[in-house]
C-alpha cells in the first residue's frame, strides 16, 4: 500500500500560503500531510503558524552555518529523515542551490506573484505596477538552478488596472491561496 504523501513547506515570512496548504491538507483537499516547515527566520510568523498546526519545524539562522553547502546538507538530511515527497517553497527568500537540487530536484516547486517569465525576482509585483501592466498573475513552477526559471506547472491571470499596491497584494494572495493547494493536489494525484 502506498503511504500518504508528505509535504515540506519552506517559508521565510508571514506564511499565509503555508496556512492555506496546511489547512487544505487537514480538510482533505490535498491528499497529503504537511509533515514539516523549513524556515530560515526563526522569528517569522510562519513558525507560530506551524506550532498551532502541530507541524514539526526546522528553523535556523543561515549565517551560523560555515557555508551554504553545509546549510543545505542539514536541510536535505532533515527532508530524508522525514520521508518528504514534495517540497513547496512559499515565500522562501533564498536561492536553492545544487546541494538540495541534486537530492530533491524535480520534487521542488515554487509560487511566484507574476506571470512568469515576466517579472522574476523579489520585487515582481512592484515592478509590474511600475511598468503599468493591466494583467498581473501568479505562477507555480518547478525549481531548478535558475531564479524563478523552472518549467511552469500552473498560472492564473489577475486583471487589475488600479494603482493601490496593498489592494493588489490582497487580490494576489487570494488567488495564491486557491491555486497553490489545487496545484499541489493535482500534482500528487498525478494529473
Ligand atoms: C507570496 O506572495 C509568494 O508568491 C511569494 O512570497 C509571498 C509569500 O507570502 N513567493 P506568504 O508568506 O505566504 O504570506
Amino acid at each position: 500500500m502506498s503511504h500518504k504523501k508528505r509535504i515540506a513547506v519552506f517559508a521565510s515570512g508571514t506564511g499565509s500560503n503555508f496556512e492555506a496548504i496546511a489547512t487544505a491538507c487537514e480538510e482533505g483537499k490535498i491528499p497529503a500531510d504537511v509533515a514539516v516547515l523549513v524556515c530560515d527566520k526563526p522569528e517569522a510568523l510562519v513558525v507560530e503558524r506551524a506550532a498551532r498546526h502541530g507541524i514539526k519545524t526546522l528553523a535556523f539562522v543561515p549565517k551560523l552555518f560555515p557555508s551554504k553547502v553545509d546549510m543545505e546538507t542539514v536541510i536535505a538530511d532533515f527532508l530524508d529523515e522525514n520521508e518528504i515527497d514534495l517540497v513547496c517553497l512559499a515565500g522562501y527568500m533564498r536561492i536553492i542551490s545544487n546541494t538540495l537540487l541534486s537530492r530533491y530536484g524535480g520534487r521542488i516547486i515554487n509560487i511566484h506573484p507574476s506571470l512568469l517569465p515576466a517579472f522574476q525576482g523579489a520585487r515582481a509585483v512592484e515592478q509590474a505596477m511600475e511598468y503599468g501592466v493591466k494583467v498581473y498573475g501568479v505562477t507555480i513552477h518547478y525549481v531548478d538552478e535558475t531564479v524563478d526559471g523552472g518549467r511552469i506547472i500552473a498560472q492564473r491571470a489577475i486583471p487589475y488596472e488600479g494603482e493601490n499596491l496593498e489592494e493588489l497584494f490582497g487580490l494576489i494572495h487570494a488567488v495564491e491561496h486557491e491555486l497553490y493547494p489545487e496545484t499541489i493536489a493535482r500534482l500528487l494525484i498525478g494529473r
